[in-house]
């Protein structure tokens, strides 16, 4: 991996230079452990550190079938699903440009996330299967406020990103 060096001869890797320079961007997303989009999923593959970190989520897959999960503060929600083998697609991988993480979220806890951003409203009104409490997964990182969150998925998704392309899990 490259080096650089600046001017007072401190030499930093690529990596650090990287991480360091979206570090506001981390912090600011309410102050929580939230490396999810810049790691693409490598977070949500660590396993909650203590009870109080936990937060539980259930899935309903569209034959109606029940995933019981035990995400963790800071998760995002996309990546914790590729995680557990749940069928959230995800296509664009978190990017906003795609609809294939589209989901809905239980009413009580969707009136605990943040408004959606205007771009995510955009793709969620070309959404098929649209309703009142759909949601794009990507965009949905836990806090322990959202613990009991239910997921349901719609019956199909639509990909407006690049045709066939399936994310693997990491
Ligand atoms: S994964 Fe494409 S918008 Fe969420």
């Amino acid at each position: 991996m490259r080096n650089f060096k600046y001017l007072n001869n401190t030499v930093i890797s690529t990596k650090k230079r990287i991480i360091s320079h979206f570090r506001p961007v981390v912090t600011k997303r309410e102050n929580i452990h939230c490396t999810s989009i810049l790691f693409h999923g490598e977070y949500e593959w660590k396993d909650p550190k203590n009870e109080n970190e936990i937060v539980n989520v259930t899935f309903i897959d569209k034959k109606d079938n029940r995933f019981h999960i035990k995400g963790k503060i800071g998760d995002n929600l996309l990546y914790l699903a590729h995680r557990y083998n749940i069928e959230m697609e995800g296509a664009c991988e978190a990017s906003l440009a795609c609809t294939t993480c589209h989901c809905y979220v239980d009413f009580e806890s969707l009136g605990k996330l943040p408004a959606a951003e205007e771009k995510e409203e955009d793709l969620l009104d070309m959404a098929p299967f649209l309703k009142e409490n759909s949601r794009l997964g990507c965009q949905i990182i836990l806090t322990k406020e959202l613990d009991g969150m239910e997921i349901s998925l719609p019956l199909a998704t639509r990909n407006f990103y690049v045709d066939g392309h399936k994310p693997k899990p990491h």
